[in-house]
């Protein structure tokens, strides 16, 4: 059977600048549902692109000293390898300068003239360059741009004009037979109410003024205006006005478009101008066009006079490009405006990345390891437990395709962390190290096979939004690749028993807090060293990946050795400052506290404040580090039950490696660590 088309665009940016995170926030966005889609078997077209006419493009590659192609080309290499980084998979990248496209916007126009549709007019009025907006005098707001509130200039030219006006009645009939047209449902009525019912106005569509564009062939004085020659691009990138068979053949294939992602501010040129010109060109329009919302700063909207605007490439060098994935897909409902914070990034990759999602598969691989010599486990008969994650699964495996279906990415993962928690409460209660202590050989095989089983789901069902983490963990997990597809979710038994697991190493680090506030907020205000300001920052992802890891790890060495107690003061002191100081029970219940016994106390070699100890958890000794050195002798903590930390991602200290945390209580030079009565078994629960 053929595969069901799906094809799914972006905006084509302009590449006057180097892009930021609102811009990667929609391609992002638009590279999950292509690769939901693809993984739900449909042939996927997934279209970005650049926007290279226009005045705007003309001056900036003027101010540069260059010549518009060569200054064009610089930006666009910058742009394809920033959406490398972030694991764009686009299928095609159109850019306007090419004549796959030029050639097919000078014939249309052409066309569009011919039969009465476009008409040789006088344009006087106001002219916004950034926008590449026309206003009349009424439109203005203070005698400003309405869009960015920037001077404005009067012009007077001979202008080519779309009658746009004849088409009202059948753009409104459209709205009201197809009312998924336009996404979110609010944005219909801001068009129909702010820009059809006061008198839609007649489109400007070529100007004089300027030359770096494409010429209308009738008369070469004119430039096709940008917004006919930017929406086109989306029928010219498949195909449309070729003369080659295939090309037309795939025009044919992926015409109308599936979804059509564009940002709040230009869903007027998408539900309005561009449904008109397809409809003067004869051709079915969108199926849908999702205005989504701003990814906005404390002081209002990204923009770089302002100084405000994060560099998705830094992001992705520190964090990796899944961290960056993630933080942008769940942070904001998609369709709402939202503010990045610092704070927010950190702790999503904090919380939900490295304790949820990347402590489950780390712990979970560990115990195979050291439990079931580095397999998956055979199942027995399965348990109510067991039954139950089983459901969950199938019941999440529902709810992601609903949200995906509806383009809510954030409720998507809220869904899947849902998964994770439970997977990871199921470990909790199910305690395979006891299992395995006791000799339940059966039940352990059973529940690491359910852990597993599990794991697999979540990783398919992650694979949209962090595609690096999930197929890592295909490969840590030796997953064959019949159990790769979206298709084997619906069995969660689909996972071959006994299949090879590999120890692996924490997928997402845990950052610092304070020490990443005050990196973001030097980057933010616009002090970032690195590849992420220069043209042409090259490298493979994965490898500044493990980079960013390591900075990250070295930060947590130092930190955790010297200044744990100064930090932790600072995290207060900062949290209070952005009014965070409450928590939910939720964030306090992800750090897993227990009780555990000191069994021996040596000194750290040439570390005056560090002391190793070996420390009995019941169903396993770790080896902890602890800057308590200076108030205690080695002695004379043998013996003692304290409480530790146990989730907390490895560190290597001074050389020696640390798992996990002692809590002990300090004030001005006095530090006790905290204790537990004796009769509290080893491995008990603090909560
Ligand atoms: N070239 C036009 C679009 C032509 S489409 C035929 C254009 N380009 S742009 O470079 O300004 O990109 C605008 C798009 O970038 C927005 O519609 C949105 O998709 C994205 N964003 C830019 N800043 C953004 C935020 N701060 N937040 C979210 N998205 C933002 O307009």
């Amino acid at each position: 059977m053929e595969k069901q088309t799906f094809y799914i665009t972006t905006p084509i940016y302009y590449p006057n600048d180097k892009l930021h995170i609102g811009h990667a926030y929609t391609t992002v966005a638009a590279d999950a549902m292509a690769r939901y889609k693809r993984l739900r078997g449909y042939d996927v077209m997934f279209l970005t692109g650049t926007d290279e006419h226009g005045q705007k493009i003309q001056n900036r590659a003027h101010e540069a000293g260059k010549e518009p192609m060569i200054f064009l080309d610089e930006i666009i290499e910058w742009i394809q390898n920033l959406w490398h980084q972030l694991d764009v998979s686009y299928d095609d990248f159109i850019r306007t300068t090419e004549q796959r496209h030029t050639r097919v916007v000078a014939e249309l126009f052409e066309r569009l003239v011919d039969q009465g549709d476009i008409y040789l007019g006088d344009y006087e009025g106001w002219y916004c360059t950034p926008c590449e907006s026309f206003w009349t005098e009424r439109e203005l707001r203070d005698g400003k741009c309405p869009e960015c509130g920037r001077d404005v200039q009067y012009v007077k030219e001979d202008s080519y004009f779309f009658r746009m006006s004849q088409y009202v009645d059948r753009l409104l009939a459209y709205y009201e037979e197809h009312p998924e047209f336009i996404q979110p449902e609010s944005r219909k009525n801001e068009m129909i109410n702010n820009f059809i019912k006061p008198g839609l106005l007649d489109l400007c569509v070529s100007r004089t003024s300027f030359d770096w564009g494409i010429h209308v062939p009738r008369s070469p004085e004119h430039v096709v205006y940008v917004w006919l020659d930017a929406l086109t691009n989306y029928i010219t990138a498949i195909g449309y006005g070729s003369d080659d068979p295939g090309l037309q053949a795939k025009f044919a294939r992926y015409w109308p478009a599936d979804v059509q992602l564009v940002g709040k501010e230009i869903v007027r040129f998408h539900t309005i101008y561009w449904p008109i010109i397809l409809m003067a060109l004869g051709l079915p329009l969108p199926k849908k066009v999702f205005g989504h919302g701003w990814f906005l700063m404390k002081d209002g909207k990204m923009s770089k006079s302002k100084g405000n605007v994060i560099d998705p490439f830094w992001l992705v060098e520190r964090y990796g490009s899944d961290a960056v994935r993630y933080f942008l897909l769940r942070e904001v409902p998609f369709g709402q405006d939202g503010v990045f914070t610092p704070e927010g990034l950190v702790e999503r990759l904090n919380y939900d990345l490295a304790n949820d999602f990347g402590n489950l598969i780390h712990r979970s691989a560990a115990m195979m390891n050291r439990f079931n010599e580095g397999t998956v486990g055979k199942p027995g008969t399965f348990a109510v437990a067991d039954e139950a994650m089983a459901s969950l699964s199938a019941q999440t495996l529902q709810e992601v395709e609903q949200h995906m279906d509806e383009m809510q990415f954030s409720m998507a993962l809220v869904d899947i962390w849902k998964l994770v928690r439970q997977v990871n409460k199921y470990i909790d209660d199910a305690a395979p190290w006891t299992l395995a202590k006791v000799g339940n050989r059966e039940r352990l095989g059973t529940v690491l096979y359910v852990m597993a089983a599990s794991i697999r789901v979540v990783s398919i069902l992650v694979a949209p939004f962090m595609p690096k983490a999930s197929a890592a963990i295909y490969k840590q997990f030796d997953f064959a690749l019949e159990e790769q597809t979206w298709q084997s979710l619906g069995n969660f038994r689909a996972l071959h028993a006994g299949g090879r697991v590999a120890a692996g190493t924490p997928l997402f680090p845990r950052l610092d807090m304070a020490a990443e506030l005050e990196i973001l907020a030097n980057l933010a205000a616009g002090a970032q060293g690195s590849n992420a300001n220069k043209m042409n920052a090259g490298g493979a992802g994965a490898v500044q990946q493990t980079e960013a890891v390591q900075q990250t790890e070295a930060v947590q060495q130092t930190e955790a050795a010297q200044q744990t107690e100064k930090v932790q003061q600072t995290v207060a002191v900062q949290q209070t400052v952005e009014g965070q100081e409450q928590i939910g029970i939720d964030v306090f219940g992800q750090v897993v506290l227990r009780v555990g016994q000191v069994r021996s106390v040596e000194k750290v070699e040439k570390a005056d404040k560090l002391l190793k100890l070996q420390i009995d958890l019941g169903t396993e000794v770790r080896q902890v580090v602890s800057g308590i050195a200076q108030y205690y002798t080695p002695e004379s903590l043998v013996g003692q039950k304290v409480v530790v930390v146990t989730n907390l991602k490895p560190v290597r200290l001074r050389g020696v490696d640390s798992n996990g945390m002692i809590l002990a209580a300090s004030q001005e030079g006095m530090l006790k660590v905290v204790t537990v009565p004796e009769d509290m078994p080893n491995g008990a629960v603090v909560k």
